[in-house]
C-alpha cells in the first residue's frame, strides 16, 4: 500500500508525450507573441532584442576584460583575442557575492563588483589601462542599444533594491566614479545565454542558439530582422533574448504544475515568476525534491515519518547533490551516506526512494526544457522554408554540466519533438566571458569612423 501512494506521487511527474507536445506548442505561441509590437497582456517570454546583429568573423583583436554576474560564480576576465588564428587568451578570478549583498542594496552590490574588479586590475598589473568592458548579466534587461540595458526585475537570487527599472551600465558607472580610482570603457551588456552562442560561434558558425541550463534556465537565438516588429529595419537578424523562464507565469502550465512546484514558488523570492525556469532550472530542482520528501513524510513513506529540521531548510539540495544522487555507479550505500552528509538519516528503503523522486523530478526538467528548444528550432526551420534544418546550440550551466542524465534526455527530447531539425549541441567550455569580449570586439570596431 505504501509502495502505491509513493507511485501516486511519482505519477504527477511522468509526461506523456502529447503532454510534452503540448508544452511544445504553448511555447512556440508565446515566443511569437512575444515578438509583436503590441505585447499581449498576458505574453510572459519577453523576447528581448539584444542589438547583437552578427557572429564575429575572425577579424576581431585586442585587450578585453568581461565581467560574468549571475550564475554560481562571479567572474572578472581578461580577454585577449588575436584575429586570423582565431585564438583567444583568458585570465580570470572568481569573487564571492555573498548573500547580504546579493539581496541588500543596488549600491552595495555595484560596489562590490567594482572592488572585485578594482583587485583583478590590480593583481594583473592593469591598474592604468582604460580597457573596453563586456558585461555579462545574467538577467532581463530592457535594450536600446547593445550598451543599454535596463533591469526588468530579479531572478533567481538576486534582490538588491533600487536597480529594477534601472540601467545597469549607469549603475556600474557610478560605482567607478564613486571609487575614483580608474576608468572603464563599458561597451556591452550581454546576458549569458548570448555570450554563450558567441563563445560558441567563434568556432562553429552555425550555432545561431544559446541555452543556459544552470541556476537559471534561458534560451536567446538568432530571428530574422522582418519578423521582430520592436526593432526598425528588415534586414538581416538580431539575437533575441527570450527569457523563457517566465513561460507559464500567465497560467498556461498550470495542467502539469504539481502542488510542490506551487510550494516551492510561494516560498521563492519571486513569486508567481518565472514558473518554467522553476521546473527546469538548478536552483528548483532540489526545492522540488525537498518539497516532495516533506510530503511523502508527512504520509510516513519515509524517514520514519520524522520531518528533521534539515528536510525543512531550503537549499540543502544542490545540484550537485542531485547529480550525485543520480549517478548510475553510485551504489544505495553511498546515496545513504550524502543524505547523512545532508543530515537526513535514511534506511536503505529511503535511499531507494529518495533516488527515484530525485530521477522524475530530474527527467521532468529535461522534458520541459526539450520541449522548449523543439519550438524554437522548428520555427527556425519553418521561417527559414527549409525542409530539414541543421543547427547549433551553444550551451553552458551546472545542470548540464554535472547531471548525469539531463542532457541526453533533453537531446532525446529534441529529437524526438523536432524530428526534421538535426541538432548538434555544443558545450561551452569557456563561459560567456569571452563571447561577451567577441561581442565587445566587434561593437568597438562598429564604433571606430571608418579610414
Ligand atoms: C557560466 C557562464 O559558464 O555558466 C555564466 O559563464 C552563466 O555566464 C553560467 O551564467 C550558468 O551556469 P550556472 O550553473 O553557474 O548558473
Ligand atoms: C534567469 C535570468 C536569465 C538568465 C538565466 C540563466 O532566467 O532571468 O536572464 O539567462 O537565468 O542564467
Amino acid at each position: 500500500a505504501q509502495r502505491k501512494q509513493i507511485d501516486e506521487v511519482l505519477a504527477l511527474f511522468r509526461l506523456t508525450l502529447e503532454q510534452l507536445v503540448g508544452v511544445q506548442d504553448r511555447m512556440r505561441a508565446e515566443l511569437e507573441f512575444g515578438l509583436k509590437k503590441k505585447t499581449h497582456p498576458l505574453a510572459t517570454v519577453k523576447m528581448l532584442p539584444t542589438y547583437v546583429c552578427g557572429m564575429p568573423d575572425g577579424t576581431e583583436k585586442g585587450k578585453f576584460l568581461a565581467l560574468d554576474l549571475g550564475g554560481t560564480n562571479f567572474r572578472v576576465l581578461l580577454v585577449k583575442i588575436r584575429s586570423g588564428r582565431r585564438s583567444v587568451r583568458m585570465y580570470n578570478k572568481i569573487f564571492a557575492i555573498p548573500l547580504e549583498i546579493m539581496q541588500g542594496t543596488g549600491e552595495e552590490l555595484f560596489d562590490h563588483i567594482v572592488q572585485c574588479i578594482a583587485d583583478f586590475l590590480e593583481y594583473m598589473g592593469l591598474k592604468g589601462a582604460r580597457l573596453p568592458l563586456g558585461f555579462t548579466f545574467s538577467f532581463p534587461c530592457r535594450q536600446a542599444s547593445i550598451d543599454k540595458g535596463t533591469l526588468i526585475g530579479w531572478t533567481k537570487g538576486f534582490k538588491a533594491t533600487d536597480c529594477e527599472g534601472e540601467d545597469v551600465v549607469d549603475m556600474l558607472r557610478e560605482a567607478i566614479k564613486r571609487r575614483n580610482e580608474f576608468d572603464l570603457d563599458i561597451v556591452a551588456v550581454v546576458n549569458d545565454t548570448v555570450g554563450t552562442m558567441m563563445t560558441c560561434g567563434y568556432e562553429d558558425p552555425n550555432c545561431e542558439i544559446g541555452l543556459i541550463a544552470g541556476t537559471g534556465s534561458n534560451m536567446c537565438y538568432m530571428e530574422e530582422m522582418r519578423n521582430i516588429e520592436l526593432v526598425e529595419g528588415d534586414e538581416g537578424k538580431m539575437c533575441i533574448n527570450t527569457e523563457w523562464g517566465g513561460f507559464g507565469d500567465n497560467g498556461c502550465l498550470d495542467d502539469i504544475r504539481t502542488q510542490y512546484d506551487k510550494e516551492v514558488d510561494e516560498g521563492s523570492l519571486n513569486p508567481g515568476k518565472q514558473r518554467y525556469e522553476k521546473m527546469t532550472s538548478g536552483m528548483y530542482l532540489g526545492e522540488i525534491v525537498r518539497q516532495i520528501l516533506i510530503g511523502l513524510t508527512k504520509q510516513g513513506l519515509l524517514f520514519r515519518g520524522q520531518i528533521s529540521e534539515r528536510l525543512r531548510t531550503r537549499g540543502i539540495f544542490e545540484t550537485k547533490f542531485l547529480s550525485q544522487i543520480e549517478s548510475d555507479r553510485l551504489a544505495l550505500l553511498q546515496v545513504r551516506r550524502i543524505l547523512q552528509q545532508l543530515g537526513l538519516d535514511s534506511t536503505c528503503e529511503d535511499s531507494i526512494v529518495v533516488k527515484e523522486v530525485c530521477g522524475v523530478v530530474s527527467r521532468r526538467a529535461a522534458q520541459l526544457c526539450g520541449a522548449g528548444l523543439a519550438a524554437i528550432v522548428e520555427k527556425r526551420r519553418e521561417d527559414q522554408g527549409l525542409e530539414r534544418l541543421r543547427i547549433t546550440v551553444g550551451v553552458d550551466g551546472t545542470l548540464y554540466k554535472l547531471h548525469p542524465h539531463f542532457s541526453r534526455i533533453l537531446q532525446e527530447t529534441v529529437k524526438e519533438l523536432a524530428p526534421r531539425c538535426e541538432v548538434t549541441f555544443m558545450l561551452s567550455e569557456d563561459g560567456s566571458g569571452k563571447g561577451a569580449a567577441l561581442i565587445t570586439a566587434v561593437a568597438k570596431r562598429l564604433q571606430q569612423p571608418r579610414k
